[in-house]
């Protein structure tokens, strides 16, 4: 029996192939390659020593998907492929709900033609909107989005919900991701942003690399300690692990859960920069700028039901995140290449 990973080809599913092959388990992949290079499978090959079985098949292609259901003896699917750019999908909302929603309607139908109903979702901690307090468990109330990203995650967990409700031999599995940063211990996989990196870490990695000037440091009159905001980083190969976790979860019948993946601790973004600089000996210029829209001062992790449910903890912290983050971006200083 295999896992069908979708956007498996992208960051944090290439990092959960690694984990997956090497806990034994058979993977097939399947991606668009519209965010991503099929190299970083073959870097997952070099890695694991094991071939990985790829597909480049869109979720919205039904008849490409149905082959792939047909042709593989498919256990669970864990489903990461998806659009993820915050300010493109404000730009492009219809594009967002179609990739996210109606390639996930499309999946999940494939998945009951052929009665595959173990299903893992990658969410975010955007669902939680402005929370009231840090930090959050999941039992804090959903919130409001800011951007139709968001609200592609926050729907796809309910629809997922209301499925395994209305079917119970579904197996449904939400995890709710804080702010993976990090990369592979080799060096040979990690992220690879096209254009200019919306996200903190790779825009900081290619400060240090010499591809931009300085970072912009968005906003330090935020009510925190420094003034800059605060999230739960996380490595991507502790989230990696989360999955192989939430798998075992799976096969013992979980029904409905929902996790959070984060550390449970807050960095400001000027923890990071002078963790970064620590860690790696670069120096980081950076300027302040003005706050950016949408920004949420502070969001961090209970992540205590992971640990109870899924005997999951992230091991790794800001040191090593910066660390492997620093090897993946100056032995691979354009990405794959692409
Ligand atoms: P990514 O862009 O690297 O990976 C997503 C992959 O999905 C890409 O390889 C892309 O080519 C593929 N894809 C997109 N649309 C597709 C389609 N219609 N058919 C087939 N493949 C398609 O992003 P990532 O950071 O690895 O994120 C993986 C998942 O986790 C996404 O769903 C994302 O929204 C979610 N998530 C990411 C973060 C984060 O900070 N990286 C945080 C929370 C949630
Ligand atoms: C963003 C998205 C969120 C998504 C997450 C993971 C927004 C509002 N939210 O979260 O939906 O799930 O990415 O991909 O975009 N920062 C700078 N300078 C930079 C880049 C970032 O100061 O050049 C700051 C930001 O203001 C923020 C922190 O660094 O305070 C982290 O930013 P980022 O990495 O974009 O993550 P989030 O904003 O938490």
């Amino acid at each position: 029996m295999a896992i069908l990973v979708t956007g498996g080809a992208g960051y944090i599913g290439s990092h959960t192939v690694v984990e997956l092959q090497n806990a034994g388990y058979e993977v097939v992949v399947l991606d668009n390659l519209s965010n991503a290079s099929e190299k970083s499978l073959q870097r997952v090959e070099q890695i694991t020593g094991k071939p990985v079985t790829f597909y480049k098949a869109d979720i919205l292609d039904k008849a490409a998907m149905e082959d792939i259901f047909s042709k593989e003896s498919i256990d669970s699917v864990i489903h990461f492929a998806g659009l993820k750019a915050v300010g493109e999908s404000v730009q492009k909302p219809w594009e967002y709900y179609n990739n996210n929603i109606t390639g996930t309607l499309t999946l999940i139908q494939v998945m009951r033609e052929h009665n595959v109903k173990n299903i893992i979702f990658s969410s975010s901690a955007t669902v939680y909107g402005t929370p009231k307090q840090v930090p959050v468990t999941e039992e804090t109330p959903k919130g409001e989005c800011t951007n139709p990203y968001g609200w592609t995650k926050s729907m796809l967990e309910q629809i997922l919900q209301d499925i395994q409700k209305a079917d119970p031999e579904w197996n449904v599995i939400l995890l709710r991701y804080f702010n993976p940063i990090g990369a592979h211990k080799s060096g040979l996989i990690g992220e690879n942003p096209s254009g200019i990196p919306n996200n903190l870490m790779p825009y900081i990695t290619q400060v240090a690399v010499g591809k931009r000037e300085e970072l912009g440091v968005f906003g330090n009159d935020y009510p925190t300690p420094d003034g800059t905001c605060i999230r739960d980083y996380v490595h991507v190969v502790d989230l990696a692990i989360g999955h192989v976790k939430a798998l075992k979860r799976i096969e013992e019948k979980a029904g409905f859960g929902i996790y959070n993946l984060g550390t449970g601790k807050g960095s400001s973004v000027l923890d990071i920069v002078n963790n970064f600089q620590e860690a790696t000996g670069v120096p980081i210029p950076y300027s302040i700028k003005e706050r950016r829209a949408g920004d949420i001062p502070e969001n961090y992790a209970n992540a205590e039901k992971a640990y109870r449910e899924l005997g999951w903890k992230a091991q790794y912290g800001i040191k090593e995140m910066c660390e492997d983050s620093w090897r993946w971006q100056s032995q691979n200083p354009d990405g794959y290449g692409e």
